[in-house]
């Protein structure tokens, strides 16, 4: 099946608001409207997520907004919080969910994970999951690093129907493989989504997980995103260090086009 190629900038936290739009405008002026089998998201900092938002202006970009987290409950005494209904005001169509450093420095956990998912769902954003295996669990030998990864990606779906399964984009990003500039080979990182999509098969069948895009990520840079795009389960990139300036990302583009 031909699932439409998906690219996303995760700046993290780099770019003040007045950068952000500079860059989301360098972006659009060297955007070809005929990348259309790509999609391409860029995820600013929640400060940066309205002026982005402006200055991508749908009617005439094709370029989705993106947030980088979401807090599960709608409102209330959450201080520090964003829900996805305030993320869905200011135009977001995507959201990561379940980082490596969400879950390294801010206590992520899988069950937090699944609960943003849901939140995400209900407000028609679709999320982007991140899983992968650290440094310790790949040494342990491949089946260890599966059967972690599918682990995590079971406790995400939890209780999400399958009406809503098949939108679903998850990111693999092996952690020893994030800015270290050791990217995964093609073999590994395809024979992990493959594990991936047979898990989502698992428990929606096949039709669904045929649907959903699965994402590389880890130094993924304009030199060797082209290695990556030909493999049969990987439909796009999650791009953090080459996605701070224009020309890497959109060369990046290109590649999944
Ligand atoms: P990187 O980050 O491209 O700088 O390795 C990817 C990510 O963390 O999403």
């Amino acid at each position: 099946m031909k699932r439409r190629s998906l690219v996303a900038g995760n700046w993290k936290m780099n770019k003040t608001t007045v950068e952000a739009a500079m860059l989301s405008q360098d972006i659009c002026n060297h955007y070809y409207n005929d990348y259309d089998n790509v999609e391409t998201v860029l995820c600013p900092s929640f400060m940066a997520l309205k002026t982005v938002g402006t200055v991508l202006d749908y009617d005439k970009s094709d370029i989705m907004l993106g947030a980088q987290d979401v807090y599960w409950q709608d409102n209330g005494a959450f201080t520090g919080a964003i829900s996805a209904t305030m993320l869905k005001s200011v135009g977001c169509k995507y959201c990561i969910v379940g980082h490596s450093e969400r879950r390294q420095y801010f206590g992520e956990t899988d069950e937090s994970v699944n609960l943003k998912v849901r939140a995400l769902l209900t407000q028609d954003i679709t999320p982007i999951i991140c899983v992968g295996e650290n440094l310790a669990k790949r040494d342990e030998g491949e089946k260890a690093a599966i059967d972690f990864v599918t682990a995590q990606i079971s406790a995400a779906f939890g209780e999400v129907g399958s009406d809503e399964a098949g939108r679903i984009v998850i990111a693999y990003e092996p952690i020893w493989a994030i800015g270290t500039g050791h990217t995964a080979t093609p073999e590994t990182a395809q024979e992990m989504c493959f594990r991936i999509r047979e898990r989502i098969a698992e428990i929606y069948g096949l039709e669904t997980a045929e649907k959903v895009r699965i994402l590389y990520g880890g130094s993924m840079k304009p030199e060797n995103a082209a290695m990556f795009a030909p493999q049969p389960d990987i439909d796009g990139g999650l791009i953090g260090g080459a996605a701070l300036e224009a020309k890497p990302f959109l060369d990046i583009v290109k590649a999944f086009v």
